[in-house]
């Protein structure tokens, strides 16, 4: 039996770290043991990555996952998203206190009571808002979350910013009901997601001691909690999960799911870029899912939001990373940006979107006077 054990804050560099570890031992034929039970919070996207990873894992072998014993540490984990997978895939759950597999079983595939301020819609193609795919369907799901934000803590986001929120959502749900369990699979069930969950800026600084390693994610937060001169202070910061633990995004666009398996990771990486450059699309060689006018370019409204709102995204599928960091960016804006660090597999597609909520709105860019207009 090959033990893992994760406690307190738990890292982007520590979720990989398991990953790896849980999907090499399986790989040997070791029975793996996962220790959840004192785990109590997660960098943004740390959680989706163990969540996406068990599939696979309990394919290879057996896998005994130790859940919190104490209310508060399960519905950390249940808050996650992840209990779906477990539910499904470990073959032995139990508490600290002992086995509890059946017990458990029902209770991670459940909806957990959230702090008014999230948000969680697992199971996307189900809920009305993505069956529909109507704007206004997402938009009221938006509404519903930002209505319960403590105003106290700073100014809501306002219309414009509201319209990005629900296009990013839009785009990211959709392509999870369009591509995560269609070629080259063949319909298989794939757990999903959608998280909206508010994090106060006290939070943040907590946090560092959870956080290790250079990710780009650490990078952001740093720069953000320091606050941009134009709109003050930072308050809080919104985060936005979309997960599947489909086929993956490279062997999608690829139509080939041993894309995966080669030891070189160079097929996989071109797949994966030319998935989301502007236009790049499968859905005109898969014709399996609906073509709206021109597709291809859900991943650019995506990023158009982000950087509308100051925000970072990362995308984690297969072996790859990539990051995008609007506060980075230059006039032109370069997207997406590929980790050149190989990663080790996880399943289906996570999509994590940090968007800073900060004291003062964004300047409208000033209209020049009519006078000295060219028209
Ligand atoms: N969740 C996902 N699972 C698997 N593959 C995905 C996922 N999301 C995106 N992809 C891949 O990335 C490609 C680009 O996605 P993008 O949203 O930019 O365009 P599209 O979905 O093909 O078209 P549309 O403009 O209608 O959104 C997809 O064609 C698909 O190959
Ligand atoms: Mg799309």
């Amino acid at each position: 039996m090959f033990d893992i054990v994760l406690r307190g804050a738990l890292s982007l560099e520590q979720a990989e770290h398991a990953v790896g570890a849980a999907l090499s031992s399986s790989a040997r034929g070791e029975r793996v043991h996962l220790d959840l039970s004192g785990l109590r919070s997660f960098q943004p996207g740390a959680a989706s990555r163990i969540g996406n990873a068990i599939r696979e894992v309990a394919r290879r072998s057996a896998l005994t996952a130790t859940m919190p014993h104490d209310r508060r540490g399960l519905s950390a984990l249940l808050a996650a998203g992840i209990g779906p997978q477990f539910a499904a895939h470990a073959s032995t759950l139990r508490t600290t206190a002992g086995p509890r597999t059946k017990e458990l079983r029902k209770e991670l595939a459940s909806v957990p009571a959230l702090p008014t301020t999230d948000l969680l819609v697992t199971t996307l193609p189900r809920h009305p808002a993505f069956v529909s795919r109507k704007r206004a369907a997402v938009r009221s799901l938006v509404d519903e979350w930002l209505s319960n934000f403590p105003t106290a803590r700073g100014r809501l986001p306002e219309t414009r910013e509201r319209n990005s929120i629900v296009e990013l959502i839009v785009e990211a749900g959709s392509n999870v009901l369009d591509h995560s369990s269609k070629r080259p699979w063949s319909g298989e069930p794939v757990h999903s997601l959608l998280r909206l969950q508010w994090r106060y800026r006290e939070e943040l600084q907590l946090l560092p001691e959870g956080f290790t390693g250079e990710d780009e994610s650490t990078r952001y937060l740093g720069a953000l909690v320091d606050g941009l001169p134009e709109v003050g202070a930072l308050t809080g910061l919104l985060e936005i999960s979309v997960v599947d633990d489909g086929v993956g995004i490279a062997a999608r666009q690829a139509l080939d799911a041993d894309i995966v398996k080669d030891p070189s990771t160079a097929t996989e990486r071109r797949a994966f870029a030319d998935a989301l450059v502007a236009g790049g699309t499968v859905k005109l060689r898969a014709l399996d899912c609906p073509v709206e006018m021109e597709p291809g370019f859900g991943s650019e409204w995506i990023l158009h939001s982000i950087r509308s709102m100051y925000g970072y995204a990362s995308i984690r599928s297969g072996r790859v990373s990539v990051s995008f960091n609007a506060l980075l960016e230059g006039d032109g804006g370069t997207g997406f940006a590929l980790d050149p660090v190989d990663r080790s597999w996880v399943g289906g597609t996570i999509l994590t979107v940090l968007l800073p909520v900060f004291e003062r709105p964004r300047p409208v860019a000033e209209v020049a006077p009519a006078s000295d207009r060219l028209f």
